[in-house]
């Protein structure tokens, strides 16, 4: 039997995905406090970034034209954050018995490089695996939008980081299905949360999928 005080701790992680506009980042603050005010240790992150070095290849993949990267280039962008993402920030924390909270991971890059730019799931899914082996998350919340709402609400954000928001709103529509897809082929990791209602009732919605999933 494994004794429980040699095991290393390990946190939990949990990951906020969704088109643009979904209002992830204010869900992962309000999850982030309800969860510390269970007394849990909370770290929130984001994708692309969350590292001072992945902050930096965030800039080159959200800022500018569409065209800029072909999408080979983007998705090894991507890669390249995660890696030092996962090293310096994800990996750590949980190693240190904290709960990682991250806005998008690598669903993102299977739905915006896959889905919404054609790369094949085959080629993402080998360049996941070298770059994280198995790692995943412990559970995938996926915030559910109305396109056109999530695209108004996101210009409306105006933070200069609209590269993404210039490929459409076809393209936009594409990426929903793609979310919904990955949460029907991984049911057991993932919960699709109805992003529609007030902040309130999405907050309690994501809460109340946090507290099943982990017994809190
Ligand atoms: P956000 O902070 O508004 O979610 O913006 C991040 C943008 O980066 C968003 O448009 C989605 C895009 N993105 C990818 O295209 N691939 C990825 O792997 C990740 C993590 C994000």
């Amino acid at each position: 039997m494994t004794d429980p005080v040699a095991a290393p701790v390990t946190g939990r992680f949990i990951t906020l995905e969704g088109g643009e506009g979904t209002g992830k980042s204010t869900q992962i603050r309000r999850l982030a406090a309800a969860l510390e005010q269970r007394g849990i240790t909370v770290v929130a992150t984001r994708e692309p970034g969350g590292s001072p070095g992945a902050e930096e290849i965030r800039k080159l993949m959200v800022t500018g034209e569409p065209g800029r990267w072909d999408v080979m280039t983007e998705t090894l962008l991507a890669y390249a954050a995660r890696a030092d993402h996962v090293g310096r920030t994800i990996g750590p924390a949980l190693l240190d018995g904290k709960w990682v909270v991250s806005d998008r991971f690598s669903d993102s890059t299977f739905v915006y490089q896959g889905v919404g730019r054609g790369l094949d799931r085959e080629t993402i899914r080998r360049i996941d695996s070298a770059v994280l082996d198995d790692f995943k998350p412990d559970l995938t919340l996926v915030l559910d939008l109305d396109v056109a709402i999530g695209l108004k609400r996101a210009k409306a954000r105006g933070a200069g980081e609209d590269r993404f928001e210039k490929f459409g709103a076809e393209f936009h529509e594409r990426l929903r299905q793609g979310f919904l897809d990955i949460a029907r082929r991984f049911p057991e990791r993932c919960r699709v949360i109805d992003a529609a209602g007030s902040e309130d009732e999405v907050a309690a919605a994501i809460f109340a999928a946090v507290a099943a999933r982990f017994d809190l």
